[in-house]
């Protein structure tokens, strides 16, 4: 992305930043707040790790990011593209941003290369579509399923591989959008611990290799201490802790899992927070 070009537009993206959140509220139709007045600026090339309890917000946070779902309040900005909310914009920041879910969202009849190059349908125009994938998309492809350690299985049907296989398919037709950011919504939730942690090393390891940035939501505490730059604690839709990995301390775990009806937040004051990744969130709540 282009931060010089978000710079000369008056982008209010930090310099180091490729996305950023400016006082985001999400509120769903039955009018409970799942995100409130949310500020973050995730760095460039940073591999970030979203925890909290179920209901906390984190896809709600993931998926605003990627514009799925609208904000009721504030702003999400891309470097170099500025507010999502534009179509415009929301196009191209689309193109420039993959995404992995938890239930990988392949074509089971496929194979696993035809799943993968339709991570390149973002890059075509309408009538484009209907035509055959060129060579070099094909290469491209291929490239990427060798990358997650799939390539003697690119011609099979997706639905004859294991979960975690399927998820690597994932990670790979997020891959050959050749992002700037990775967003992953719980990519190992229905994986066996060893699996977890291999695909994890993976994807870690492809995003410091290209210098993507990832911002990935977790339940596993132990590995979103072993692979993050920074951790993001959600609890009922505010953030409580935003820090790197070894100033998540067993304190701040039990707060951000604790069961707390009413204001979590206020809890969340008395305990210390990283001051260098202070969120006005916090404060203002
Ligand atoms: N489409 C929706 N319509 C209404 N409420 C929703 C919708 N999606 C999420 N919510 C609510 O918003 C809040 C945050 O949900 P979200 O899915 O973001 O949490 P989460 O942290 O991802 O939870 P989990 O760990 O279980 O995936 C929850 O109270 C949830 O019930
Ligand atoms: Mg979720």
């Amino acid at each position: 992305m282009n931060l010089e070009k978000s710079l000369s537009n008056h982008d209010p993206v930090q310099a180091n930043s490729i996305i950023c959140t400016k006082l985001l509220e999400v509120t769903y139709k039955n009018n409970l707040p799942a995100l409130k007045s949310t500020t973050l600026n995730i760095a460039q090339g940073s591999f970030v790790v979203l925890l909290g309890p179920s209901g906390a917000g984190k896809s709600t946070l993931l998926r605003a990011l990627n514009g799925l779902v609208k904000p009721t309040g504030g702003s999400v900005t891309a470097a170099g593209l500025g507010n999502i909310a534009k179509p415009s914009t929301l196009k191209q920041h689309r193109r420039q941003t993959g995404m992995i879910f938890q239930q990988h969202h392949l074509i089971g009849r496929l194979s696993v290369l035809s799943n993968v190059l339709l991570g390149r349908l973002g890059h075509h125009a309408g009538w484009r579509m209907f035509c055959p994938w060129t060579q070099a998309e094909k290469e491209l492809a291929l490239a990427a399923i060798e990358r997650v350690g799939l390539l003697d299985r690119a011609l099979e049907r997706a639905d004859q591989l294991s979960g975690g296989q399927q998820q690597r398919v994932g990670m790979a037709r997020a891959l050959i959008q050749q992002p700037q950011l990775l967003l992953a919504d719980e990519p190992i939730a229905s994986l066996d611990p060893n699996t977890s942690l291999r695909l994890l090393q993976s994807l870690h390891d492809i995003c410091k290799s290209d210098g993507l940035t990832a911002v990935v939501s977790l339940h596993q505490v132990d590995f979103a201490r072993q692979f993050a730059d920074r951790i993001i604690g959600l609890k009922q839709g505010s953030v409580v802790f935003d820090g790197s990995a070894s100033e998540f301390t067993e304190l701040h775990i039990k707060n951000l899992y604790q069961h707390q009806p009413g204001n979590s937040a206020i809890t969340a004051k008395a305990l210390p927070m990283p001051g260098s990744f202070l969120q006005s969130s916090l404060v203002e709540v």
